[in-house]
């Protein structure tokens, strides 16, 4: 016979020759809830998210210290301030939680990349990631207080800055105030392409961000397209935007693969928490096998072109490729 698939598959030494994507530890981004809380130490279990927690800043910190032994490289930091209102001020409070956390991790982990999402949500007392006028969710006057909250971050440590608020505009706003305090050269890794996804709903619970009235598809995507991403992502990019992400990641394959192809630069995925949570509860339950199938589900990401998955398996998958070296 001409053709035989399986000469290739025979054992596992020619597979491993042949195999066309990997995951190595620089490809994924473990992210992490911070608390502003009075005890450092505390730190608290997520129902819908076995295995993920919030902690105050120490306890983080001994954390990411338990991460980089394994080969972390990158984190993402979501915050949960004390005080919430319309006008999300503890996001660009310099004494904020996301502020005092970056400098914290900085000074005590340089090389560490430490990501920081810009977004309001959690901020306001209303949840939704804009100023809210008569229920409706204000693009231009939340520019200026994305802007300003990604200059805090800047200003604390932060390496990389990604707003994940989709508001129009909101990159090139970031990027024009960034530039102007001398940080021309922090990239702006952008949620681009973000769905109205229903695979959030965990995180809302972890982060306390669910808003109090309505949803969010006014400013995120409407999931039934995909010339849509193509459009945001160009958008973003002549605004200033360094990477482009898809997010969620799973579901959303053929548009990671889409515009990894149209574009030039690297295509970021996020695996959300409604992901990770089905795939934790169907272990849970016995009904799949836990560390095959989280490391198939990286491998599709990536064979789908992304650069570089943010998961909060991140940490679950350093430990396998340490005690296993690979798949
Ligand atoms: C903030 C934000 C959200 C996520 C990341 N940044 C929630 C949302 O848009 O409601 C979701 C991440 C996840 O589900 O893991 N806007």
């Amino acid at each position: 016979m001409f053709f035989r698939g399986r000469r290739l598959r025979i054992r596992k030494e020619i597979r491993d020759l042949v195999k066309e994507t990997v995951i190595t530890p620089s490809d994924l981004v473990q992210p992490f809830f911070v608390v502003e809380s009075d005890d450092p130490f505390f730190e608290k279990s997520i129902p819908s998210m076995p295995g993920q927690k919030q902690y105050g800043i120490k306890s983080l910190l001994e954390e990411i210290k338990k991460g980089i032994s394994l080969g972390l490289s990158s984190i993402i930091l979501f915050g949960i301030p004390k005080i919430k209102d319309d006008k999300a001020s503890s996001a660009y409070d310099p004494d904020g939680i996301i502020q005092k956390a970056v400098k914290e991790i900085k000074d005590r982990f340089p090389e560490l990349v430490v990501i920081t999402d810009v977004c309001l949500c959690e901020y306001m007392s209303h949840g939704h990631c804009g100023i809210v006028k008569n229920g409706e969710i204000l693009n231009d006057p939340t520019l200026e207080i994305l802007a300003k909250t990604a200059l805090s971050h800047a200003k604390a440590g932060s390496d990389m800055v990604a707003p994940s608020d989709m508001m129009d505009g909101r990159v090139k706003a970031i990027r024009e105030v960034l530039d102007a305090n001398g940080f021309e050269n922090l990239p702006i890794l952008s949620y681009s392409v973000k769905y109205a996804s229903n695979f959030y709903g965990p995180f809302r619970e972890a982060a306390q961000s669910a808003p109090s009235f309505g949803d969010r598809k006014s400013y995120q995507m409407d999931f039934r397209n995909k010339k849509e991403a193509l459009r945001e992502a160009k958008a973003d990019l002549d605004e200033g935007a360094d990477i482009i992400m898809v997010k969620p990641a799973m579901p959303y394959l053929d548009i990671i693969h889409m515009l990894n192809q149209s574009l030039e630069v690297p295509i970021a995925a996020y695996q959300v928490s409604g992901e990770y949570a089905m795939i934790k509860a169907a272990s849970q339950n016995g009904w799949i096998d836990e560390k095959n199938v989280i490391f198939e589900s990286l491998i599709a990401i990536k064979r789908a072109g992304a650069s570089f998955v943010l998961t909060y398996f991140t940490l679950d998958i350093l430990r396998m490729l340490n005690s296993e070296g690979n798949f």
